[in-house]
């Protein structure tokens, strides 16, 4: 019986290679903490500040994080936490102040800014070489024409994972499903960069199960949970899930955990799970897959940090003898 075999083997032993996002982070981190050394010694400290605006809660988690992988890095970070009703005008205002602050060497809103914000006009006040985020347009343009610059966190760590696990870019076929300015923009232009090809899905394409059908490297960006069913997956390819879906509901989980009852009865437990975009049986289709927590959330705040050391190596460049601001591990540009 199809189903009890997939239980069998989803229970008992995954066949695919489980990309773990947290072993990159650690190997990653710990070459940061090298670089954030050599240039202590040179008297400049990476800063990271980060403006939270208002209480939301999943961003404060978000931020207090980001805070203290600063401090286990040995770089500087502050927050500004100006109220919920603060105004573009007063959100311009901060960002002038980090612009001109030279120990700040990056700049994060966090996002969702208030609905009286004019996101966009904020974003695009952070000087882009503080732009650790990689938001702004002219970082978007750098990506877009190959030249070094800040590269989107979520994506360069989808690069890292792909790189460090000695995954084959060059020729794939690597399908992209999702086109924000944020993931699937700058995800399909790092890929096409590393020469793969490159096809971007989004709620329109037509055939969607027969395009990733074809795909050697499947990236899902979309934000819904196990929408990627694992008949989509081609044997043996890598699978990027870059979806984090808190599921609350019952009929929800039992679709998605059919073959995973360890981690049914841990929803049940609990009354919610986080899932991926990727149904979970794709683990015994695929190649090597990402987990969902573990993959990819872990190397968000990674490139974060490295962003910071490269914003302050890049704009204090002057200040470092040049033996030290050509090398470093993570310091390589061209992402
Ligand atoms: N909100 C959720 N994710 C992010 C992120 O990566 N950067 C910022 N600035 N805000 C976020």
């Amino acid at each position: 019986m199809r189903v009890h075999e997939k239980k069998e083997k989803g229970e008992c032993g995954m066949t695919a290679r489980i990309l773990d996002g947290t072993k990159i982070r650690d190997a990653i981190f710990g070459e940061l903490k090298d670089e954030v050394a050599i240039l202590a010694s040179t008297g400049i400290r990476p800063g990271l500040a980060a403006v939270l605006v208002g209480k939301n809660p999943a961003s404060e988690i978000y931020v207090k994080s980001k805070i203290a992988a600063c401090q286990q890095l040995g770089m500087g970070s502050g927050l500004i936490a100006p109220a919920a009703s603060a105004s573009t005008a007063e959100l311009l205002a901060i960002v002038e102040d980090l612009n001109r602050d030279n120990d700040t060497d990056g700049i994060l809103i966090q996002l969702p800014l208030p609905g009286q914000v004019d996101t966009k006009r904020v974003l695009e006040a952070v000087d882009p070489a503080k732009d650790v985020d990689g938001f702004h347009p002219v970082n978007l343009g750098r990506l877009v024409s190959g030249r070094p610059g800040l590269v989107a966190c979520t994506p360069a760590g989808c690069m890292e994972i792909l790189r460090r696990n000695e995954i084959a870019i060059e020729g794939a076929n690597a399908v992209v499903l999702g086109r924000s300015d944020i993931v699937g923009k700058p995800m399909a232009l790092l890929l096409m960069h590393a020469n793969a090809t490159v096809t971007i899905c989004h709620s329109k394409t037509k055939d969607l199960a027969e395009v990733v059908r074809r795909a050697d490297i499947v990236v899902a960006a979309m934000g819904k949970a196990g929408f990627v069913e694992a008949d989509w997956i081609r044997a043996g390819a890598a699978v990027i899930d870059v979806g984090t879906n808190r599921v609350t509901d019952a009929r929800e989980a039992e679709r998605l955990f059919r073959n995973f009852p360890a981690r049914l009865e841990k929803f049940r437990a609990k009354g919610n799970a986080l899932v991926g975009d990727v149904h979970p049986d794709a683990v015994n289709v695929a190649g090597a897959i990402t987990p969902v927590p573990g993959g990819v959330g872990p190397m968000t705040i990674t490139m974060l940090m490295s962003n910071t050391v490269k914003a302050a190596r890049m704009r204090r460049a002057k200040a470092i003898p040049r033996t030290i601001s050509a090398g470093g591990p993570a310091s390589s540009g061209g992402r």
